[in-house]
């Protein structure tokens, strides 16, 4: 089904979303609504009238190459970066104004990681909005957040430095802290770069595991190759949305073409 499909014309009754209307069923629904979304930095324009839809239970991969706008598009989603235009949607309402049920993850270079906290401390940071800020973590939240641990392996690295880990025991930890957070939107910007096979499994076995729940899981991913067999939905970036969809939908050579220039290969079909 095409996604854009969802969105109506201006004139009809709907859900009043500043630049288009949408169709106030599937906003009031439990997707998540990218309503052309326009991102500028200063005179260049980065991203370019996006728009597409994610419906709960999926676990959706956004692919594009070097500077393509994926981690503006998730930073613009999460209001993080300002938009010229547009609006996301989770619930009929603004996922910005709702981000106690999101849990972002940014990409590697962008975390400050000489910051002198304990996987411990990362992970019952999930908690802080449920607790409060000024109040201490619950037994609720301790047990929470120790299950969150251990569901990613790494109960017996709970008192080291985050900054002493392994590339891929910090994303574990990172993931330990979304699922403390009981989140309902997963982001995570390229979470499979400088990590080990053992992690990557652990990382898609989970994310599976929450999509299955019902939950939305949205990486911005790289690699081409066998994994994008674990994606149920493929957003294909170029500063505009070139494809979303699944893969034999987004896969295609023409898309692909429009995305990397023409001179990439992929798992299951090629371009040339
Ligand atoms: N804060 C910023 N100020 C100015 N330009 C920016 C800023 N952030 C990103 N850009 C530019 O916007 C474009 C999109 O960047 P973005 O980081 O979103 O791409 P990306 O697809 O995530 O790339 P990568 O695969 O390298 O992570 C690039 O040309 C980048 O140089
Ligand atoms: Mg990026």
């Amino acid at each position: 089904m095409n996604p854009l499909a969802f969105f109506q014309s201006p004139t009809s009754a709907a859900l009043s979303s500043g630049s288009r209307s949408i169709n106030p069923s599937i906003a009031r629904s439990r997707s998540l609504i990218i309503n052309h979304l326009t991102v500028n930095y200063r005179s260049m324009q980065a991203l370019s009238d996006v728009s597409f839809v994610v419906h709960p239970g999926s676990l959706v991969g956004i692919f594009g190459p070097n500077g393509a706008g994926k981690s503006t598009l998730v930073k613009a989603m999460l209001g993080l970066t300002p938009r010229v235009a547009g609006e996301v949607f989770y619930k009929g309402q603004l996922l910005a104004e709702q981000l106690e049920c999101t849990a972002y993850v940014p990409q590697r270079s962008q975390i400050d990681w000489s910051f002198p906290a304990s996987v411990w401390d990362v992970v019952l940071m999930g908690r802080v909005r449920k607790s409060g800020y000024f109040h201490r973590f619950s037994a609720t939240s301790r047990r929470i957040a120790a299950s969150a641990l251990e569901r990613v392996g790494m109960a017996d690295y709970r008192d080291r430095r985050i900054g002493e880990l392994s590339g891929g025991q910090q994303q574990r930890v990172f993931l330990a802290r979304s699922l403390a957070q009981e989140a309902e939107v997963f982001i995570f910007d390229e979470p499979f770069v400088g990590v080990d096979q053992k992690t990557e499994d652990i990382l898609f076995r989970i994310f599976r595991e929450l999509a299955n729940a019902g939950k939305i899981v949205l990486l911005v991913n790289h690699d081409l190759g066998e994994t994008i067999t674990h994606f149920d939905q493929l957003i294909l970036l170029n500063r505009e949305l070139i494809a979303s969809g699944d893969r034999t939908h987004v896969l295609t050579p023409d898309n692909m073409t429009r995305a990397y220039g023409g001179h990439v290969r992929f798992f299951g079909n090629q371009a040339a």
